[in-house]
């Protein structure tokens, strides 16, 4: 097995609190992992590590091989780790192709300049177009962003990750906000990230229904340590787990 992204021992400290005090876990290729927790555990606060919004007070960060402990967001970006924002990632004013097309054109190296004569670059459109396929908002490509419906701005985001080149995914709560009849379709989405585009996804979610449904692994965050990371049939059945969730539904 390989692996997509490992942490040792790593750790952040925030004016004296142990927000996140020495975790270390490895994720392999093409794996997904649930991540859960009870409010403040520090779910949000990896994430940010992970992604480089925050620099770890201890600890190491790899991507595959790859030492990205002190690489800017934008560089773990350009070497595959994509991250997903509550909606913050989208542009409400573009429309869905151009949301798309900025991002697969960012990904080729043939046209970095994304403001220059967009459809010059046919293959990147082509590759856009595909991405909102993918997700199902083809017939909304020409719809503003801004106007999209919850659920279809979280698809948005997906397509986005899905030409952008990106082999490690980061979602955080992606089904907050979400209407209950809303939910399997976007899991369904989510899990195509790893069957058909085989990407290595950690999610964050506190539906356990959804984290049992997708994850190959959970890794349980409680007070900012790792208590546990084992098959979700191991970890539901981990005394430790449900004591950290006393008064909570697992
Ligand atoms: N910028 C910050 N300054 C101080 N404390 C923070 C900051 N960000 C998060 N925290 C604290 O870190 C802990 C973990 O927060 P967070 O990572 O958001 O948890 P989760 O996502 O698991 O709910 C919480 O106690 C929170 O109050
Ligand atoms: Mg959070």
């Amino acid at each position: 097995m390989t692996s997509a992204l490992s942490v040792n021992d790593l750790s952040l400290n925030i004016g004296g609190a142990k927000i996140l005090d020495g975790i270390t876990l490895e994720v392999q290729e093409n794996e997904t992992l649930g991540i859960i927790g009870p409010n403040g555990a520090g779910k949000t606060s990896f994430f940010n590590l992970l992604s480089g919004l925050r620099a770890p007070s201890r600890g190491k960060i790899f991507l595959g091989e790859k030492d990205i402990t002190h690489k800017a967001p934008y560089e773990r970006a350009k070497l595959g780790l994509a991250r997903t924002f509550q909606t913050s990632s989208i542009f409400p004013n573009l429309t869905c192709l151009e949301n798309v097309r900025i991002a697969a054109q960012a990904a080729n190296n043939k046209s970095l300049n994304i403001l220059k004569n967009a459809y010059s670059f046919p293959e990147v459109v082509a590759k856009a177009q595909e991405g909102l396929d993918q997700v199902g908002l083809s017939s909304r490509s020409l719809q503003k962003a801004g106007s999209l419906s919850h659920g279809d701005k979280r698809r948005l985001e997906i397509a986005i990750i899905l030409v952008s080149n990106s082999n490690v995914v980061l979602l955080d709560e992606p089904m907050a906000g979400m209407s209950v009849e809303n939910v399997p379709e976007l899991v369904e989405i989510i899990r195509s990230l790893k069957t058909v585009h085989k990407k290595t996804v950690l999610i964050v979610e506190h539906h356990m229904e959804v984290i049992l449904g997708l994850a190959d692994r959970i890794a349980v965050l409680n007070y900012g340590e790792l208590l546990v990371c084992d098959t979700p049939a191991n970890v539901i059945a981990n005394p430790v787990v449900q004591s950290a969730y006393i008064g909570e539904a697992l």
